[in-house]
């Protein structure tokens, strides 16, 4: 079942039914100011960290779900409603919501009234813009109450839900024409306050909750809403909020716009007040005044637009499968930008209040992101480095607003450092910017030690030699990808994290998934070594691969497929020798992926038993069979139901490591199956199962042996959506930057006759046309640019001035 459509023109996934399977939600914001709303007006709104300067309330957990948010009530006579249909529920005679690039526009219809809402954060601003429509659409005239709703939060999110002693206490607001202005602790230590204005006088308003909701009501039927009228409270403690009251008369085909704006500002302390106790309120005025107009609006939007024009304009693909081409140009695109800017912060699913930025997560999103923000990429890696250990180990963790280490988690998560060398890597080939490699960039955020990012490189591939364990296998410490294969913290103590306990020396645990990215990354580095004419640099690292490979064949293959561990014991993980958990995903995907024995079959192998033992309809699931009793020496992955998250579910993340090893045997088939299993927009039309978004990946799957298989967790905040990008972009469709141009070899379902992709490389219009005459999934019989026939499967760089023409036949 469908609970909507995707809009492809307009770049938006058209809502119609608002009793979704689960709050399906948007991102608006670019940069510093974030809102995220939900296709019933649910959410809320921080400025750069969702934990310390959160602006409005949200209340996770609730029930219902998804209670508190943005919220217009409309009383017309009787009636009340609200165009995003919560949170009063009134049944509407339209209802949509478009989730549009950066923006939600929500449309509702009532007894002859068109209510449109269009919420969005101007390009660079600091306060997001809610542009209220009213239109009769009856034939008599229409005397209509507006009521809007924002619940403040008291800055930090945290404390917010837990500190009411001192909380209940300390809310102070300013109440001047048609603006509302949130001051709490500004008269202390907090140099911000928040405000939220309308473009148009005000019949009243309210700012303490408990007068305008009542205590015994809920936000579906606030008593000032009920009784018509505000009652001009002012806030003193408790709960500030913040409603404006306005009386609307529209005639038959008469339509009143009104621009409401939630901002945020930050003064200087010098600066701070007008007089005693009145905040200054010049920088509001300013950001009101900016875009107090429809016209100002309209034109903001339209920037909006070509902003996201722009950023999606780097890749277009017209295959003959729209929802590929949907994916690929607006979706996962989108998604990647918005893992760029969230991280794992704030979601459905991730509270604002917990993590920190991941070291390896970060840097595998940013493969997603690189050939969109080329600069901010540069940007993010040295801030990543710079966290980075002299020995090449790294915290697992850092602050995005301190960007220092998070020294309570620490470090020891042995694959974290590898992800460096993708990163930097992928952002070289995309830019050609090789002068990244020797910014000085600290150890441990210490200047004192800083190094060259080419050194942090260095280090990273030689924590890895450095911290082999008996069979020459790297050294697992802590976990390495799977956060939950806990090797060496052996724990019995429910009030302890799996991760941090590291009670084990770990000098024995050792991970053929580690093995395999060494492999993968070694040979990055040593390619880039050779691209630097580091060539004596290049044959010594080239030995540890070699060696690597080599312990991999020796003490890594079960038989039919790659072990997954050796666990503190010594004892294998994921072989047909144990009960239980006889094959995992990841060392399938990476040693496939490395190669290693792919001349005497082991791959095909690999893979094949990825096929028979761990796909299903939903996805490939990461271990199988499922744990279904606690292993102290595995540690959390034992402890999940089977079926979910890291046991026996699918783990969207790693399918795409299986895809790129599929298109290494030449399977394009077989690759583009795993890819359609898990792309959001292929699983539309089992929403009703699937829960989530049906236009963003989501983080995991009940596997085949779950109590519900196909029921999907945890969307947006997850490296799915970077690695599917990936795996689709520069694997199966084959269009892939290197040092020195664009290499062409994809690796697609044989079916196809042909796709198109323009890709700007390096600043120059690239129009690939590719046909499949023969119908192969891999080869390449001819490439021409421009006409001329090319002997290489790499597309050099040229011309920037004009548009390039080239034309792929595949045989
Ligand atoms: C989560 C973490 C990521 C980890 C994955 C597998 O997505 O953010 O770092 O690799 O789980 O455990
Ligand atoms: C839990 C989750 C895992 C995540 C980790 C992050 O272990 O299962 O997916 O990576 O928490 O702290």
């Amino acid at each position: 079942m469908k609970y909507g459509y995707f809009d492809d023109d307009n770049k938006e996934y058209v809502i119609t039914e608002p009793k979704t399977p689960y709050p399906w939600i948007n991102y608006l914001g670019n940069k510093d100011f974030f809102s995220l709303t939900s296709n019933t007006g649910g959410g809320y709104s921080f400025y750069k960290d969702a934990k310390f300067r959160r602006l409005t309330r949200y209340r996770y957990n609730n029930v219902p779900i998804d209670d508190g948010g943005k919220y217009f009530y409309i009383k017309d006579e009787d009636t009340i409603w609200s165009p995003g249909w919560k949170p009063v529920k009134t049944k509407l005679d339209k209802y949509e919501c478009r989730h549009g690039l950066s923006y939600t526009k929500f449309i509702g219809e009532k007894n002859g009234v068109n209510a449109e809402v269009l919420q969005f954060i101007p390009l660079d601003f600091l306060g997001e813009i809610q542009h209220v429509k009213l239109k009769n659409t009856s034939s008599k005239e229409k005397n209509i109450k507006l009521f809007s709703f924002i619940e403040w939060a008291l800055w930090n999110a945290e404390d917010d839900m837990t500190n009411f002693q001192r909380n209940l206490n300390t809310g102070e607001v300013e109440v001047e024409d048609s603006v509302i202005y949130h001051k709490t602790e500004f008269k202390e230590r907090r140099n911000h306050y928040a405000f939220f204005s309308v473009n148009q006088n005000i019949n009243g308003f309210d700012t303490d909750r408990e007068s305008f909701i009542g205590l015994y009501n809920g936000f579906e039927s606030p008593q000032a809403v009920e009784n018509g009228k505000a009652s001009n409270s002012e806030a003193h403690g408790w709960s500030p909020i913040a409603s404006h009251y306005i009386e609307v008369s529209l005639k038959p085909n008469e339509e009143k716009d009104f621009v409401f704006m939630l901002g945020y500002v930050e003064v200087d302390a010098k600066d701070k007040w007008e007089s005693k106790s009145v905040i200054n309120k010049k920088p509001a005025k300013e950001m009101i005044a900016k875009y107090n107009t429809k016209e100002k609006v309209e034109n903001a939007l339209n920037d909006l637009a070509l902003y996201w024009d722009n950023l999606l304009g780097k890749i277009n693909i017209s295959s003959n499968e729209p929802k590929l081409d949907r994916m690929v140009n607006i979706w996962n695109q989108y998604q990647c930008m918005v893992t760029f800017n969230m991280s794992r912060s704030a979601s459905f699913f991730e509270s604002g209040i917990g993590r920190g930025m991941g070291f390896r997560d970060s840097n595998q999103d940013l493969i997603g992101f690189v050939h969109q923000i080329p600069e901010r990429a540069r940007e993010r890696i040295i801030d990543i480095a710079s966290t980075q250990f002299e020995d090449g180990s790294c915290y697992h963790q850092y602050q995005p607003l301190t960007k220092k280490g998070n020294a309570t988690l620490g470090g020891d998560f042995n694959d974290d450092p590898l992800w460096l060398i993708l990163s930097t890597t992928e952002y070289i080939k995309e830019t050609g910017d090789f002068s990244i490699l020797n910014e000085k960039v600290p150890f441990n955020n210490d200047v004192s030690k800083a190094k060259s990012l080419f050194e942090h490189l260095k280090v990273s591939f030689y924590h890895v030699v450095n911290n082999l364990g008996p069979h020459n296998l790297p050294l697992i410490g802590r976990a390495d990808w799977n956060d939950c294969l806990n090797l060496n913290c052996f724990s019995q103590d429910p009030n302890e994290s799996f991760q941090t306990t590291g009670n084990k020396k770990g000098k024995t645990a050792e991970s053929l998934m580690i093995a395999g990215l060494f492999v993968v990354y070694g040979k990055e580095f040593v390619k880039l070594c050779r691209e630097l004419h580091l060539d004596d640099e290049a044959i010594f690292a080239a030995k540890h691969i070699n060696n690597m490979s080599e312990a991999v064949k020796n003490y890594g293959w079960d038989g039919d497929w790659f072990l997954r561990a050796y666990d503190y014991y010594g004892n294998k993980v994921g072989s047909n020798e144990n009960e239980e958990g006889k094959i995992f995903i990841e060392s399938q995907g990476w040693c496939s992926m490395a190669e290693i024995g792919l001349e005497n079959g082991m791959v095909k192998k690999s893979l094949d038993s990825v096929k028979k033992y761990l796909d299903c309809d939903y996805g490939i699931v990461l271990n199988s069979p499922a744990y279904s009793k606690y292993y102290e020496e595995y540690g959390e992955i034992s402890t999940y139901p089977i079926g979910y998250k890291e046991n026996g579910g699918v783990f969207c993340h790693n399918n795409p490591w299986i895809m790129i090893a599929e298109t290494i045997l030449g399977r394009g088939d077989q690759a583009f199956e795993y890819y359609s299993k898990i792309a959001p927009s292929f699983l539309e039309e089992i929403s009703e199962l699937h829960k989530v978004e049906p236009y963003v990946y989501c983080q995991m799957i009940a596997g085949k042996e779950a109590h519900k298989p196909g029921e999907a967790k945890n969307s947006w905040l997850t490296g799915t959506a970077s690695w599917n990008f990936y795996a689709i972009t520069q694997y199966i469709l084959g269009i892939k930057p290197d040092y020195n141009g664009l290499s062409i070899n994809p690796c697609i379902p044989s079916e196809w006759k042909e796709f198109n992709v323009k890709r700007v490389f390096r600043g120059t219009v690239y129009n690939i046309h590719v046909k499949n005459p023969y119908k192969v999934c891999k080869g390449i019989k001819e490439i021409r640019v421009n006409g001329e026939k090319i002997e290489s499967t790499i597309i050099p760089i040229l011309d920037s001035n004009k548009e390039h023409k080239v034309e792929v036949i595949m045989g």
